[in-house]
């Protein structure tokens, strides 16, 4: 009887000992895992005192992990997005936090009228005698086809020309900076397509797919940087292409939408939770380019992980590079 009580203790022993094992194991794991998947954080410091920043799309996600980020360091920082209600809360939580001024402007990269406005608002009211710091950050993914009323797919637009627009209206003020940098926020996605073809941005030829419409965007991004670089280096404005790694943001509401709720409170969030990066950790490449020290050196880069990395072949087009400015 008590070696039999003996050997049972010794089992059910090992047995709970072997499923705390296992239980320490998986959540060590699922720690490491999370840490992991946050990538690198900026470890540049400056100050930007004096210096004043557009970034657009800043009520959400990256965008206003980024404008929180360069406000703390003293930055006057303008915000533009569709939803100015909720682009002028965060503005004043920012300012409320840090002590900089944030100002929220209405901006739709859809249209090319309202780009135009933004711009103009900027100029006249808001920038003084320089813009020191561009960030082209908004953008949409995987969306529906549209066109926009200017006659575009909406990706195309949204993504990439109407942040070509808004640098060009920008430009004699980034000039004026000496130096300034502009900060086009693209993606790995640039990598799955093989070539953007100017002459057919809205995909009429090649034909419609919404993640071939958001690669193409995102690969117009960095040839854009790239063609910026080669422009504007000597003239003291450096440009940076970024993807910001795979951050849990709204950007993916299109592909939630395709999957039932129950779905998204647990799958989708255990994958958020353990395999994305917060948002804050998203803007670390953005603020790592808005701020590192040799601008020049590394201006036309493209940069993941807050450090310079290899974009597709595509990218380094230089014909498509000079034609993504030339041929608007
Ligand atoms: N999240 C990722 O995993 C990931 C990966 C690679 C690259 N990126 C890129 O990172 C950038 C930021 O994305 P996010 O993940 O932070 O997305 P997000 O949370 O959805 O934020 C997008 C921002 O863009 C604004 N926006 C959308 N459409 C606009 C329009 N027509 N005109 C003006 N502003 C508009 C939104 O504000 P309103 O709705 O108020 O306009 C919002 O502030 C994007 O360029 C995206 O392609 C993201």
């Amino acid at each position: 009887m008590l070696t039999l009580g003996g050997a049972g203790g010794i089992i059910l022993f090992m047995t709970s000992g072997f499923y705390y094992a296992l239980c320490g194991l998986v959540a060590g794991g699922l720690y490491f895992l999370r840490n992991w998947s946050q990538g690198k954080r900026c470890e540049v410091f400056a100050r930007l005192d004096g210096k004043i920043v557009v970034i657009t799309g800043g009520n959400t996600g990256i965008g206003k992990e980024t404008a929180l980020a360069l406000s703390r360091l003293g930055a006057k920082v303008i915000i533009g997005s569709r939803n100015v209600d909720k682009s002028k809360k965060v503005a004043q939580e920012i300012q409320d936090e840090t002590g900089s001024q944030v100002i929220a402007l209405e901006l739709d990269l859809a249209s090319f009228e309202s780009v135009q406005k933004f711009a103009t608002e900027i100029l006249s009211k808001h920038s003084g005698d320089a813009i020191h710091i561009l960030i082209n950050n908004a953008g949409v993914m995987f969306i529906p086809e549209e066109r926009t009323k200017d006659g575009n797919e909406k990706q195309i637009q949204v993504n990439h020309l109407g942040h070509f627009l808004l640098t060009k209206c920008l430009m004699p003020k980034l000039l004026k900076a000496k130096p300034a940098r502009i900060v086009n926020i693209s993606s790995l996605a640039h990598t799955w397509t093989s070539d953007l073809n100017v002459d057919d941005l809205n995909l009429e030829m090649e034909g419609y797919g919404q993640i071939k419409a958001y690669a193409k965007s995102k690969l117009a991004n960095i040839l854009f940087t790239k063609e910026l670089d080669r422009r504007y280096k000597d003239l003291e404005v450096y440009s940076y292409a970024v993807h910001p790694g795979t951050v849990a943001t709204e950007i993916s509401s299109h592909i939630e939408n395709k999957f039932p709720e129950w779905f998204n409170k647990s799958v989708g969030e255990f994958f958020k939770q353990f395999f994305l990066k917060t948002s804050e950790m998203g803007a670390q490449t953005s603020i790592h380019c808005a701020i590192q020290p040799d601008p020049r050196l590394l201006s036309g880069s493209y940069f993941a992980d807050c450090r310079v990395s290899q974009p597709s072949k595509a990218a380094l087009n230089e014909t498509t590079q000079k034609n993504s400015l030339d041929k608007k």
